[in-house]
């Protein structure tokens, strides 16, 4: 919908003007996966495809939630603590109100509108768009002075807090943080960033979408984080660690044995190597050399699928097309894993090849079809209006 539309829906819902409009992007991890609640170092960006913000205050101390793209609606009094309610879209916006309010931040009520084109589900990042485009609405219009990554944080906390998934900070750091035609090289550890242009010459980032629906992806999410943290535990009893990302593969492949359970040492080896993966690639992008990036990105899903097992038949039959496919120098899933998305480096002048040969070839295997498109790396989370 365009933002006069928008405009005019809000209209229609809430009988006045809108009086602000925020936009928030969603993102690809380029590389890097798994591996932020692990201490480690990834390299996301922001796309062009987000969620659009509509607001305007009222004066009923009541936050109103409506979404162009959603039947569910709600009403929730202004009040100091909020708790989640049943599964709907609107818990995000409630967590970051119910977080600013902890902060400290004197809201009063609102009508919000929201419209968004990331496919939801499909680990482009949907909920932390929506957790760090109304965590920067509240902070514009409240005047919090909270800084970008502030508001990365908070909306990381409704995330683990209010939601009950452990994610890591790559999600909303990259949203709130991306920058146009740059990769954000984030150690999640410490927090310190640096962006890296994101040259790729000939080449184009293309997004698979699954387009599988949705199934058990937190629970499972939340299993592979607690198999990191009985890892840790066992390595802690003779290194002196607080990240598993903090062991070179030297030191991990001298003491593995006190993991002693082969699942979660594959686990443990998956991040241990990914974080390396990582260091190399941002080597190859600063050199220029896309073929080592595009064969690390190859290597990353090898060691999703087998060692860390969050990916499925429907991601690796697109990484197993684009292997086939000459105009492709590397592929992978991105993000949680489990369906969602997986991207792709494609000569630019072969995408739409690539384009009209992968569907056919994965609709055989699946039984449905996939998205494909190609995107361009956009800037963060911004107000429009
Ligand atoms: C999800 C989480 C992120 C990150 C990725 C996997 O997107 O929200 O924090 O852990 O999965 O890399």
């Amino acid at each position: 919908m365009t933002i006069d539309n928008l405009k005019i829906e809000f209209e229609k819902k809430f009988n006045k003007a809108a009086e602000h409009i925020f936009f928030c992007p969603g993102r690809v991890n380029l590389i890097g996966e798994h591996i932020d609640y692990n201490g480690g170092m990834v390299m996301p960006c922001a796309i062009t495809m987000g969620t659009t913000l509509l607001v305007a205050k009222n004066d009923e101390n009541i936050f109103r939630f409506r979404a162009v793209d959603f039947p569910e609606t709600t009403d929730v009094a202004l009040q100091s603590a909020y708790s989640k309610a049943g599964d709907e879209w609107f818990n995000y916006p409630v967590g970051v109100i119910h977080e600013c309010s902890k902060a400290g931040i004197d809201l009063t009520g609102l009508d919000f509108l929201f419209s968004g084109n990331l496919p939801i589900g499909s680990g482009l990042s949907s909920s932390a768009s929506i957790e760090v485009l109304t965590a920067h609405a509240l902070n514009e219009m409240f005047n919090a002075g909270m800084s970008r990554v502030e508001l990365a944080l908070l909306g990381k906390r409704v995330e683990n807090d209010f939601m009950g998934l452990n994610s890591g900070i790559m999600d909303q750091f990259a949203v709130a943080m991306g920058k146009s035609s740059n990769a954000v090289l984030l150690n999640c550890d410490t927090l310190d960033y640096q962006y890296l242009p994101f040259e790729i010459g000939d080449y184009v980032l293309a997004i698979i979408n699954t387009n599988k629906p949705r199934k058990l992806v937190e629970s499972k999410y939340n299993e592979r984080f607690n198999e990191c943290r009985t890892a840790l535990k066992a390595l802690q009893q003779k290194l002196n660690i607080t990240h598993l990302c903090e062991i070179s593969m030297e030191d991990f492949n001298a003491n593995k044995q006190l993991i002693n359970n082969p699942v979660v040492e594959n686990r443990a080896l998956h991040v241990v190597a990914e974080d390396e993966r990582v260091k190399k690639a941002k080597d190859a992008l600063l050199s220029g050399d896309i073929k080592t990036f595009g064969e690390l990105m190859y290597a990353s899903h090898d060691s999703l699928q087998n060692l860390y097992e969050v990916s499925g038949a429907e991601l690796d039959t697109i990484v197993e097309f684009a292997k086939t496919f000459e105009g492709c120098i590397g592929a992978r899933m991105t993000g949680a894993g489990f369906g969602g998305c997986a991207i792709a480096l494609v000569k630019r002048e072969q995408f739409d090849d690539f384009k009209e040969q992968i569907i056919p070839f994965y609709e055989e295997r699946i039984g449905y079809k996939p998205g494909v498109f190609s995107s361009v790396i956009a800037e963060g989370v911004r107000t429009i209006v």
